[in-house]
């Protein structure tokens, strides 16, 4: 059994965190492309981080902190036009990069603008998933794994939500005895009745890692 401390150390990922700062280092799944449509920008959690997500005029996937660097009114009710995302409140537009294009309500020879930085992170689509990168400069090669590349009638893209933390899910992952009992019934009548025969033949597998 590990001690709480042990165990915030292992599971905690939110920002400046040690897990977080570890997590942040890789491509992470944000959300499926399938969500995300041309114009209408979608509120995603990462990291306990509030972000929006939208399409460029390109269909590039841009994710951009949520609420907005002038008055903090939610994004994901902004409007999607060529360039990045407008705010509906004061009309700034924000680029994927974090720039601010626009801003309507400052004097025409404003240079205001260049002053913003927003938060925001690289992505990358592939396989049906979105993937962003949170971690400190560049962001590394995008994973060779196999279904990235695959013709998109081959690749079955889901999501599940987990009320508890990645360690705990990933616990069950690689807990195959748990599918003689726990999953069982999903044999016969089942979208995969083949697995019947597979999780109840062995009931005490022997696990090499
Ligand atoms: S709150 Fe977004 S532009 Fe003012």
């Amino acid at each position: 059994m590990l001690a709480k401390e042990q165990n915030d150390l292992i599971t905690l990922i939110g920002p400046s965190t040690p897990g977080g700062d570890l997590m942040r280092r890789y491509w992470q799944p944000v959300a499926l492309s399938e969500e995300l449509g041309t114009d209408t920008p979608i509120p995603v959690t990462v990291f306990s981080e509030a972000l929006v997500l939208y399409r460029d005029a390109a269909g590039r996937p841009n994710l951009i902190g949520r609420y907005c660097p002038h008055r903090r009114v939610d994004l994901s009710y902004g409007r999607v036009e060529a360039g990045g995302l407008r705010c509906i409140y004061h009309g700034w537009v924000l680029a994927g990069d974090g720039r601010c294009l626009e801003q309507p309500g400052e004097p025409a020879n404003s240079r205001y603008k260049e002053r913003i930085r927003h938060i925001a992170y690289s992505c990358r689509e592939a396989g049906g998933v979105i993937l962003a990168y949170f971690g400190p400069g560049e962001p590394p090669v995008l994973p060779a794994f196999g279904f990235f590349d695959c013709a998109p009638e081959r690749v079955w893209a889901t999501k599940i939500h987990h009320a508890c933390n990645y360690l705990q899910a990933n616990e069950g992952n690689v807990d195959p005895q748990h599918l003689s009992f726990l999953h069982a019934t999903l044999g016969a009548g089942s979208l995969y009745p083949e697995l019947n025969s597979l999780i109840t033949a062995d009931v005490a597998p022997r696990l090499e890692v």
